[in-house]
């Protein structure tokens, strides 16, 4: 599921109003430009690829971060997803920004269509570790970014909150292990994530964790929110219909039990790795 374009349309609307510049995946954005951007002092025309862009999270927030610096006279974000839907939604906050300076395109992230050496920066925020072949993700990225261009991708750490307590509560449920692949986890072992960058042709690698908290008013409107989520639903879809009100529960009372809140809302301590690479 997570890995068809179908299976993240559906989730275009959660992610439209929660995953965007401010909200939580934003906030992973903010580290990956540091990361990046934030090493080097860019000046005149810069091009920057948002592979697996959802509905524009790093796209704004880089668009922000380079308006900022006055020595870029003028920039350029190529924000590219297979999902025609998530496309459309960054589309509608561009519009309604009035940001003129991103161009979109519905594109597979293994087989962009662009020449070589391209970009200045290129970046996949918790997009490329869905893709089927990871590898030729980097490959991509690495092949389309200019001779001393950089680039920033995250990943989850086995130990965030929602992932955790999902395969648990499949656990308590059914009384098995939740054996399916778990490609949300992809890339969550951070010396295999910094293989891979290597593996592709980057120097100056590194692999940092961060934490950031994901907040919302209660649990059910986290669990409403995921329910369009594609790596959610492949693990819910295994369910029996008699099994899902335990199941519900037993999540509920996980995330319960990791909410950091002392407001009465939700808040949930949530890490993540971010690496990052230079082409020589
Ligand atoms: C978890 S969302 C992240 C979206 C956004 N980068 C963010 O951080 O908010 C994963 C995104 O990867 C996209 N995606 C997954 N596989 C893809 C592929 N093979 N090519 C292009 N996009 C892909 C999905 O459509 C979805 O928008």
């Amino acid at each position: 599921m997570e890995k068809t374009a179908q299976g993240w349309d559906e989730a275009s609307t959660f992610f439209g109003a929660y995953m965007n510049k401010d909200g939580f995946t934003g906030r992973f954005c903010k580290d990956a430009l540091n990361q990046t951007i934030g090493l080097d002092k860019p000046s005149g025309s810069i091009r920057v690829l948002d592979n697996a862009a959802g509905t524009g999270a790093l796209t704004f927030n880089a668009v922000h971060q380079l308006s900022q610096i006055k020595e870029v006279t003028s920039f350029m974000i190529n924000a590219c997803d297979f999902s025609p839907k998530m496309i459309e939604k960054l589309d509608i906050i561009k519009k309604e920004n009035n940001v003129n300076n991103i161009e979109t395109a519905v594109m597979d992230g293994q087989n962009l269509i662009f020449s070589d050496k391209t970009f200045d920066y290129t970046y996949s925020i918790f997009g490329l570790i869905f893709f089927p072949d990871i590898n030729r993700g980097f490959n991509e990225m690495f092949r389309v970014l200019k001779n001393g261009g950089r680039t920033a991708v995250t990943s989850w750490a086995v130990d965030a909150p929602l992932l955790c307590s999902l395969y648990e509560a499949y656990k308590q449920t059914t009384g098995t292990e939740y054996t399916d692949s778990r490609t949300v986890l992809t890339l969550s072992d951070p010396e295999d994530f910094k293989k891979h960058l290597e593996q592709a042709g980057f120097v100056e690698v590194q692999v940092n964790r961060v934490v950031h908290n994901f907040e919302l008013d209660s649990i059910p409107m986290i669990l409403d929110g995921f329910k369009s989520n594609p790596f959610f639903l492949s693990v819910t879809c295994k369910l029996t219909s008699e099994q899902l009100p335990k199941f519900t529960e037993n999540l509920t009372k996980l995330l319960q039990s990791k909410n950091t809140s002392t407001t009465g809302k939700v808040c949930l301590p949530s890490a993540a790795f971010v690496g990052s690479g230079k082409r020589p």
